[in-house]
């Protein structure tokens, strides 16, 4: 039987970029996906549903930093698949973003970037944690980064809101280990996205020394990912909650 098979997921920001290979993996293991972007996840959803069957996957489009929206996205998962058992906490201004100096980074870039990349993830576990808790069940999953353990020049802002992500997995772990919910955070290295190779300032800037920092020497791809993933979103992982498995090759040690 399929790992994930009779569990429902939310990937936010799962329709491009990294997101959409974390969809796909969660279906082709089982689970239904509900694909909340900001980004239209329709041809996503139906691309899905092509190979994994009806009812496999459905989009939505919603701004995390939104309360509204993501009470909406919570609610409407519930009503299409009866529960949510998996939560990806994907969606992050990332790839969009060009480098700044620290002295130049405007107020309202920085809010915007703690708006969806800490906000975000606070609002998704906030409106579905009582879903999982209802059921005594259910996988946090936070996407981090490596940059939060070693930095990375010009991006103050995005660095920042990932290290806050690897300290509201710890936290959020021990407000839900009591209702069985795990809450891990995922942090990958430079991962050559399809997103990322659109727009090359990170690749530009980094790929070069973050091969020559890895124990294993090569590029990263979304793929790389899935395994970790799948991990922590099935019943191998129900004794591993707060933690952070990074997935980059060796760069940095957890
Ligand atoms: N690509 C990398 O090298 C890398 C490395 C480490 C961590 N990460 C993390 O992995 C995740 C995905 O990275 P990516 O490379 O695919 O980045 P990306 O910027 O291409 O993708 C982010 C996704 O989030 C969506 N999104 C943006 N704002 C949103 C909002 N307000 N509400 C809902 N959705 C929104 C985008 O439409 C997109 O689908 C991010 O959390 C990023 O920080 C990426």
């Amino acid at each position: 039987m399929a790992r994930l098979a009779g569990r429902s997921a939310i990937v936010t920001g799962g329709a491009r970029g990294i997101g959409a290979h974390y969809s796909r993996a969660l279906a082709a293991a089982g689970a239904r996906v509900m694909i909340a972007d900001i980004a239209d996840g329709t041809a996503l959803a139906a691309q899905i549903e092509a190979a994994c069957g009806a009812g496999t996957a459905a989009s939505a489009v919603c701004d995390v930093s939104d309360e509204a929206q993501v009470m909406r996205l919570v609610a409407g998962t519930v009503e299409r698949f009866g529960g949510i058992d998996i939560l990806v906490n994907n969606a992050a201004l990332y790839a969009s973003l060009p480098p700044v100096k620290c002295t130049e980074i405007d107020v309202a870039l920085w809010d915007r970037v703690m708006a969806v990349n800490v906000r975000g993830p606070f609002l998704m576990a906030k409106h579905v944690a009582p879903h999982m808790i209802a059921r005594k069940a259910g996988k946090i999953v936070n996407i981090a980064s490596g940059t939060a353990y070693k930095g990375l020049p010009d991006f103050l802002h995005y660095v920042t809101s990932k290290g806050a992500i690897v300290s509201f997995t710890r936290a959020l772990s021990r407000d839900l280990g009591g209702h069985n919910i795990c809450v891990n955070t995922l942090a990958p290295g430079l991962i050559l996205s399809d997103t990322g190779l659109e727009n090359t300032a990170h690749l530009d800037q980094s790929r070069s020394s973050v091969i020559a920092s890895r124990a294993i020497k090569r590029d990263g791809y979304p793929a790389d990912l899935l395994g970790a993933l799948i991990f922590l979103a099935s019943s191998d992982s129900d004794f591993v909650t707060g933690q952070t498995i990074a997935v980059d090759g060796g760069s940095v040690n957890t």
